[in-house]
């Protein structure tokens, strides 16, 4: 395995869906802490870019994560590139919760959201775990707090993301002692630029209705993640961690 200088033996990270947002928040948080990543998306030309503002310590692969092909290749050259594989993001989903009402919905679309949030993982995760088990990694998945509460017409979004916890709690059996898996349930993340979320701020009451007095940001949830694949971590698997700010701890019933 090859040393870094100040931080011995050199973890390797594939995040998938890096390009942008959430995932490259979380791309960018393990580099700081001395991880080699590996930004992966089917949005091949924002991965190389997005690779390249992070420094020589992250490469991009251009993946479809619904593709059992390219993902069996994408897994392939990782190893080829730093011979194993410490930790698996599986952040790349269709993020628009809406699908418009069921009776409207196309076969086509609720599978386009079922492949893309939950199949994907699978994929990822069966070529994934050997590589993985050599190492004695471990697994991150992101969900979302729509696994447990819902605004009409997001059927699609919601059961892709409740059946990525419970393909979670499950996996965490079947893959342990050697890799844990974990589960993070993000609520309202502004991924957005800083310099858009400047120009157009959210609302004072967006922010207050949090318990914690603000809207998310694509760090808070990559923090959570550093701590799971971390060795501080090592007593913590088959968990679903929710970090939204306290929102579904708020109880609400109109007056
Ligand atoms: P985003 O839309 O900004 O980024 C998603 C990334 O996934 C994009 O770069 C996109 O190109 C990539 N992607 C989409 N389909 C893909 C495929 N088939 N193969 C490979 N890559 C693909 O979304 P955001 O907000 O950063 O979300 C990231 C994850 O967090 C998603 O799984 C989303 O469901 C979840 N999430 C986001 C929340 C938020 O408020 N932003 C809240 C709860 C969960």
């Amino acid at each position: 395995m090859p040393e870094t200088p100040d931080s011995g033996p050199q973890r390797i990270a594939l995040v998938t869906g890096a390009a942008r947002g959430i995932g490259l928040g979380i791309a960018e948080r393990l580099m700081q802490d001395g991880w080699q990543v590996v930004l992966a998306d089917v949005d091949g030309r924002e991965c190389e870019q997005s690779a390249a503002s992070l420094g020589p310590a992250a490469r991009a692969i251009a993946l479809d994560v619904r593709d059992e092909e390219q993902v069996r290749e994408a897994i392939r050259r990782t190893e080829e590139w730093y011979g194993g594989l410490d930790a698996l993001v599986n952040n790349a989903g269709i993020s628009d919760p809406h699908s418009g009402p069921l009776e409207e919905l196309e076969l086509a679309d609720w599978q386009r959201w079922l492949d893309t949030n939950l199949t994907g993982v699978f994929l990822l995760g069966k070529y994934a775990l050997p590589l993985l088990r050599r190492r004695r990694g471990a697994i991150v998945n992101i969900s979302s707090t729509r696994a447990l509460q819902s605004e009409p017409d997001t059927e699609a979004y919601a059961a892709s993301k409740g059946g990525l916890d419970a393909f979670t709690h499950a996996l965490a059996i079947s893959a342990g002692p050697e890799v844990r898996v974990n589960a993070i349930r993000p609520g309202w993340i502004d991924t957005r630029s800083p310099d858009q979320q400047q120009a157009e701020p959210l609302s004072a009451q967006d922010h207050a209705q949090h318990p914690v007095g603000r809207v998310g940001q694509p760090g808070d949830i990559a923090a959570l993640t550093a701590f799971l694949l971390g060795p501080d971590a090592g007593f913590v698997t088959g968990q679903i961690w929710t970090a939204d700010g306290g929102m579904t701890r708020r109880m609400i019933y109109a007056d």
